[in-house]
């Protein structure tokens, strides 16, 4: 049987955060690292989505053309997914032109076999702009929630799809002028042909995921609509028709097809320009899709259809799709910067305590919510405690009063066989969780031995054996260094860069996933050195205060009403040193403000000062005082300096 696994190509478009690891990297590539172990015939694909309008819309905000952002993020993602151990047999490029090749190849096959057809629709042109405007270059008022600033295909604060015709008020995401009606043609994939065809498909795929399931049977059920496949861009693959010169086939029609062109990019880049079709064409191939569940609709059912459509390749035997991740319990933004970003993260941190946290908390089922506070947890109290430890541990004791040279055990105790039993199954058990991709347990699985070895370790007390007893003390110690063999196996697909120095620390190691139960420990063991060090409660606490600058635009800051102020007069907060309370003028109105300066200004000092308030604040009683507005004052350790004016300017000017 061979193996093709792929991930979801990544749009060129930006870097890679935590969000699109936990959803369709890092499982992959713990599944493919096991299938390796089990020397199954297994290949990884995956190459960046290069076209579409998420990268023109980064191209415009950026004032550069769509191929220096391509250029740019192919390298960073490349360099930061390398970075952090993901092993693609290729990672290719959908702009490369073996990809355009096959794409039109796809749509001009699937046309002549009659499943693509034109029609005529209407469409937003921007005559100042002199371009027809793709769905999500259109913003207005949601129809559902009333949110300016939605798009034409979705609105991000209430999460309704919707029509670009549906928004209220519709105008030009690029230079805000209304855009007006027109008619275009565009060229429709028959989707609604395969709905019997897909029904019956998806029926016989009784082991996917729940989660995945329900989601599909929901849009079978709705009925499926045909989809146009065609778009009116400078930048894709140019679709092969004459009549439809300039534009280009959507991004959803050719990024899926670079599956494909990727394997066949690899297949070239063997010397074996065929070998491809030994995946792509041979029925018996188990073709999993990894992906995040805003894919779903495409790897499901769409893709699949088109692949029927074309004939002759296999379909997707399994789409393990991944739930969100959440950070610190809001939702990633790249449009709001709010992410951890992979390079950033691999400038602080080891890719394998990532690897860890992201598993562990793995949105498998769920959403899950990744913290900084329990990354910092697991990784000191699990990686460094438990896994760190008994490696360290058991391998400081053979060096120290064996020579380096690990014991032969001459009998074993009841306990000793448990724990030799458990080493025999784990394979079978572990491996099991990773093939139904039940990750987070499979983990769990390594962990618990982990664990176990430490138990055992205390439980025996080699420390005291070896004088008393040095017979047992050579078993105990032979009995634990099985469990570091096991264990630099067990780990490898998880935690391949510690998997890779446990392997160097022991000197000897099982091959293949199945010899971890045989593995013999004999040799000596080599140079050590500490696992994991123990992260720190400031470096953790700069992370989430990086986080917490959250960026903001415009329209946001000007919903804060900023204006200059004149005080009249000054006292003190009866009871407090350190409130003032401020009578101010504000144009030709009063207010009263209380503030918390008073241990760095007397409140004579105050009178006569301009100053600046946030005056649409909410007023507040603070100790029982009516405050209604806030001064703006520069605060750190050394102490209090209120914000002035440079020059005089009367009160009640706004400020931006
Ligand atoms: N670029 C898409 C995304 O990030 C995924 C494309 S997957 C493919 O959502 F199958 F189309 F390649
Ligand atoms: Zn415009």
């Amino acid at each position: 049987m061979r193996i093709l696994v792929t991930s979801a190509l990544p749009y060129a478009n930006g870097d890679i955060h935590l969000g699109h690891l936990a959803g369709a990297y890092l499982p992959a590539d713990v599944y493919v690292r096991y299938q390796r172990l089990k020397r199954r015939d297994v290949i990884y694909i995956c190459g960046t989505d290069e076209h579409g309008v998420p990268v023109t819309i980064s191209a415009e905000k950026q004032g550069k053309a769509p191929r220096e952002i391509v250029d740019r993020y192919y390298k960073s993602i490349s360099k930061s997914f390398s970075d952090f151990g993901m092993t693609f047999d290729n990672f290719s490029r959908t702009s490369l032109p073996v990809h355009h090749r096959l794409a039109q190849d796809f749509f001009s096959r699937i046309y002549e076999k009659g499943f693509i057809y034109p029609k005529e629709i209407e469409q937003f042109y921007c005559d100042e702009c002199k371009r027809f405007l793709p769905d999500r270059y259109i913003v207005g008022k949601c129809p559902k929630c009333g949110n300016d600033g939605a798009r034409g295909d979705q609105c991000e604060a209430c999460g309704h799809w919707l029509e670009p015709f549906e928004l209220i008020d519709p105008r030009c995401g690029i230079c805000g002028k209304t855009p007006r009606k027109t008619r275009t043609k565009h060229w429709y994939f028959k989707l609604s042909e395969f709905q019997d065809k897909l029904n019956a498909w998806i029926s016989s795929r009784k082991d996917w995921k729940e989660t995945v399931l329900s989601f599909v049977h929901g849009w079978l059920r709705e009925g499926l609509q045909d989809r146009p496949i065609t778009r009116d861009l400078a930048w894709g693959v140019p679709v092969p028709l004459d009549e439809a010169r300039g534009k280009v086939l959507y991004v959803w029609f050719d990024a899926p097809i670079g599956y494909i062109s990727s394997t066949i990019e690899w297949s070239q880049k063997q010397g074996k320009p065929d070998r491809w079709k030994d995946y792509w064409l041979d029925k018996n191939t188990r073709l999993v899709h990894f992906i995040g569940k805003d894919n779903i609709v495409f790897h499901a059912l769409i893709w699949p259809a088109m692949l029927m459509a074309y004939g002759d390749y296999v379909l997707p035997a399994d789409i393990p799709a991944n739930q969100f991740l959440n950070l610190e319990g809001g939702k990633f933004s790249t449009s709001k910067d709010y992410a951890i970003w992979l390079p950033d993260y691999l400038k602080d941190f080891k890719a394998d305590s990532l690897r860890y946290a992201l598993t562990r908390n793995a949105p498998e089922a769920r959403d899950t919510d990744f913290t900084w506070r329990d990354f910092q947890v697991w990784h000191n109290n699990e990686l460094a405690d438990i896994l760190g430890n008994f490696v360290n541990r058991t391998i400081t004791f053979v060096k120290k009063y064996y020579g380096s040279a690990v014991p032969e055990a001459s009998s074993f105790s009841e306990r000793d066989n448990r724990i030799l039993d458990m080493l025999k199954n784990a394979p079978a058990t572990v491996g099991s969780r990773i093939e139904k991709f039940e990750f987070k347990n499979g983990l769990q699985e390594v962990m618990k031995i982990a664990q176990e070895g430490n138990r055992y370790f205390d439980y025996e007390e080699p420390w005291s054996t070896r004088k008393k007893d040095p017979a047992a003390c050579a078993k105990t110690i032979n009995v634990c260094m099985r469990i570091v063999t096991a264990l630099s196996a067990l780990v490898d697909p998880f935690l391949p860069f510690t998997a890779k120095r446990m392997k160097e620390m022991i000197q000897i190691t099982p091959e293949g996933w199945d010899d971890i139960a045989q593995a013999k420990y004999a040799g000596e063991v080599g140079e050590t050195s500490i696992l994991f060090n123990k992260i720190g409660d400031d470096v953790i606490r700069m992370q989430v205060d990086r986080l917490k600058k959250e960026m903001i635009d415009l329209d946001y800051f000007s919903r804060v009403s900023l204006k200059s102020a004149k005080i009249l007069a000054a006292e003190r907060v009866e009871g407090s040193k350190s409130l003032i309370k401020c009578q101010v003028e504000v144009g030709d109105q009063k207010k009263q403000i209380v503030a918390g300066i008073g241990k760095d200004y007397k409140p004579e000092d105050l009178l006569g000062k301009t100053i600046v308030i946030v005056d649409n604040l909410q007023p507040a009683k603070i100790r029982g005082v009516l405050s209604e507005g806030m001064l703006l004052a520069a605060v750190d350790d050394k102490g209090v300096v209120v914000v002035t004016t440079d020059k005089m300017v009367s009160s009640g000017i706004q400020i931006r």
